[in-house]
């Protein structure tokens, strides 16, 4: 409040610093960041009005602000849904959605090659409420078939799962759930709805780490879960109650990484493809696995389904003469320009290790027997001109 009435005192002027309300017949070209926890009201009858919903308004920074508006707005859009909610992270995402499906007693089926974090947080945290899960192939659609109970309610996919891209049937499998009454919920982190909207074809909802694609430039930290009215007003209300907010500042970034994500999603699966080509015939690596190949196991599924894209995730083998794990650290140490990054979906070509990061937790039996070797490679495909990525390769399998 900017009172010229009120006397001079610092501690109360330093209280109300910034309360001015500019006056301006022009508006800004980006929505500002509200970096403010509450809102203020004129009466009590506003007060009612907006928790009641009667008159929109915002209350609360937990309960929702403008930035997750203009987030939840775009995503909703991409993902040809009715609604979304921005949320804190991925794993926040997951477990909200989780959370409003299933009660103690219930049971969930979960692809047994989504994210490390994702299976163990079913093993570990939903199993201590009372929420089994099994685990199944999930290109298998009879082993999920037989993975179900009559206590089953959700089934737990991912578009493309990591690090062997394994691409599943949406429709197929939603078509599966909804005969034997469960609801399929997609992490469509890897593929993007640049590739694939589950949704459109009958999934229940859908969850995202904006971490990756959406954020684009491994800076922000975000979350979103998208769904039907009824799905994302329950979701609401468990978030609210539960906390995994966004903070107003990455909300923004994450609309703003989202401004340019068909541009970097079209340059990405372009660069992706050129490079899993060349790799495939190149001398010191061994299999490529990138779903856009004709060569991999679900290339059929996305030419069907994903437009023929194969998005900008691919793993590789490397083959040394000698020692093989030597010859991973020869090629490591030999890259310029790619770093060594445990994400991915960023603007550049990052590389990581799934054996000593995503899967590390696993024993070596249990990565042996998911097709996990020492020298795989995973590569998140960047925007950079492509030569320079052949390029770096080139010098980096010199050895
Ligand atoms: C497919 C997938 N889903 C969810 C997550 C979790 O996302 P976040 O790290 O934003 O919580 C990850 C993280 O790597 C992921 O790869």
């Amino acid at each position: 409040m900017s009172d010229s009435s009120r006397n001079n005192h610092v501690s109360t002027d330093c209280a109300h610093a910034g309360e001015e309300q500019l006056e301006s017949i022009s508006t800004p070209s980006v929505m500002p960041i509200y970096q403010t926890s509450v809102f203020n009201f004129p009466d009590l009858d506003a007060v009612d009005d907006a928790s009641s919903g009667r008159r929109p308004g915002f209350i609360y920074g937990r309960y929702g602000l403008p930035n997750h508006i203009a987030l939840e707005t775009i995503i909703a859009k991409l993902e040809r849904a009715e609604g979304a909610i921005a949320v804190a992270s991925g794993m926040g995402a997951i477990v909200a959605a989780l959370w409003t499906m299933l009660t103690s007693g219930d049971e969930l089926v979960i692809a047994n090659d989504c994210y490390g974090g994702t299976l163990s947080m079913a093993a570990r945290d939903f199993s201590r409420l009372g929420i089994a899960s099994r685990f199944v192939p999930v290109t298998d659609l009879s082993a999920i078939d037989a993975a179900f109970s009559s206590k089953t309610k959700v089934l737990l996919v991912e578009t493309i799962s990591n690090p062997l891209w394994n691409a599943i049937d949406v429709g197929a499998v939603a078509e599966l759930c909804h005969r034997r009454g469960v609801k399929l919920l997609v992490d469509n982190t890897v593929a993007t709805p640049y590739l694939i909207c589950p949704l459109t074809l009958g999934a229940d909802a859908v969850v995202h780490s904006a971490t990756k694609y959406l954020g684009g430039h491994h800076d922000v930290t975000a979350g979103l879960l998208v769904g039907d009215k009824e799905f994302v007003s329950q979701a609401r209300e468990v978030l609210i109650r539960t906390g995994a907010f966004l903070a107003p500042f990455d909300a923004w970034m994450t609309v703003r990484g989202i401004k340019t994500f068909a541009l970097r999603m079209e340059r990405i699966c372009s660069n992706a493809i050129q490079i899993a080509r060349f790799l495939e015939s190149y001398p010191r690596i061994g299999r490529v696995y990138y779903p856009g190949l004709e060569s991999h196991a679900q290339n059929a599924i996305v030419r069907r389904t994903m437009k023929g894209l194969g998005g900008g995730m691919m793993s590789f083998e490397i083959q040394g003469e000698g020692n093989a794990s030597e010859a991973v650290d020869a090629f490591l140490s030999r890259l310029k320009m790619i770093r060594l990054a445990p994400s991915f979906g960023g603007v550049t070509t990052t590389l990581s290790h799934p054996a000593k990061t995503s899967h590390r937790s696993l024993t070596p039996e249990q990565r042996n027997d998911a097709g996990i070797s020492d020298t795989l490679l995973r590569l998140s495909v960047g925007i950079e001109e492509p030569e320079d990525i052949l390029e770096e390769f080139r010098r980096a399998l010199t050895f």
